[in-house]
């Protein structure tokens, strides 16, 4: 995998990373870099080594300091939709990813950086970094569904706040209102990452899979629908090799070996 705006680097482990790589624009989001996210989540997806990712930016300043301002002063209505629009897809991508998808967020993470975020399942942070929306300020509103998943992770209250202001929210302010799961020193943000996947990727694949599928899925449903869904996945998983390994491997007191079938 080549690309001009994203290294991708595939450990041996079976994580992923995805950095984002235009450290002299502080890694702002242009067409292209939405183009090669799209590309990137698509192939890593058909990629059966791969059961995890790891989102960041290049350098210590920047996660992603936003959309692309520069291209944003310049779309006409009906291309500022098209690229609101692509983005959206290509971030619902990340978000229905197989496997657990976590942010490391190594410093700014504003705008379209913030709803880059979002859109992964665990967020963590370094000390330094800054995460905000400051769309309003530039006569804009969130454009790759921030006004949805912020409200949804921190409250409506707390992301009105954030959103109207405008305003960078520190990390251990982040961390407090949910909107991070975790602050760590910037050398130990992507130790932390790794370590937290490789826990999770202990765990059977579709029970990982499954669970992302329920959480995405429900949150758009009626409980009574979520749960109903729920309970088919839960009955689904009934019929794997896996199920059967880690029922048996509790009872028999050992460790489980997860196979993914
Ligand atoms: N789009 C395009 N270029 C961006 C950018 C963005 N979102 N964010 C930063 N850059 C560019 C700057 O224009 C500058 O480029 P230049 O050296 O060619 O002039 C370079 O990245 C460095 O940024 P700079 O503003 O000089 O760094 P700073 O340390 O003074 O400030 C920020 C850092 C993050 C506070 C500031 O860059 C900023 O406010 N960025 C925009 C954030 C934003 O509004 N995001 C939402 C966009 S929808």
């Amino acid at each position: 995998m080549a690309f001009t705006t994203l290294l991708v680097e595939k450990r041996d482990d079976g994580i992923a990373v995805i950095t984002v790589n235009r450290p002299d624009k502080l890694n702002a989001l242009n067409a292209v870099v939405i183009g090669e996210l799209d590309a990137a989540i698509t192939e890593l997806d058909l990629d059966q080594d791969v059961r995890a990712l790891i989102v960041t930016g290049t350098g210590e300043k920047a996660f992603v300091a936003g959309a692309d301002i520069a291209e944003l002063s310049k779309a006409t209505p009906i291309e500022a939709r098209a690229l609101a629009l692509r983005g959206q897809r290509v971030f619902d991508r990340l978000e229905r990813f197989r496997g657990p998808v976590i942010a490391a967020v190594n410093g700014f993470a504003l705008g379209g950086g913030c709803e880059l975020a979002l859109a992964c399942h665990v967020r963590i942070a370094s000390e330094h970094a800054r995460l905000g929306t400051p769309e309003v300020k530039l006569g804009l509103i969130c454009g790759y569904g921030g006004t949805q998943r912020l409200p949804r992770l921190v409250g409506r209250g707390r992301a009105l706040e954030i959103l109207l202001s405008g305003e960078m929210v520190a990390a251990d302010e982040a961390f407090r209102i949910g909107l991070v799961n975790r602050v760590v020193g910037k050398d130990a943000l992507m130790g932390e990452a790794v370590s937290l996947l490789k826990k999770m990727l202990a765990n059977a694949p579709l029970s990982l899979q499954y669970t992302i599928e329920s959480v995405n899925a429900g949150l758009d449903m009626k409980l009574a629908d979520a749960q109903d869904h729920e309970a088919t996945l839960f009955g689904v998983l009934c019929s794997t090799a896996d199920k059967a390994e880690g029922t048996s491997a509790f009872l028999e007191k050992r460790p489980a070996k997860f196979q993914g079938k």
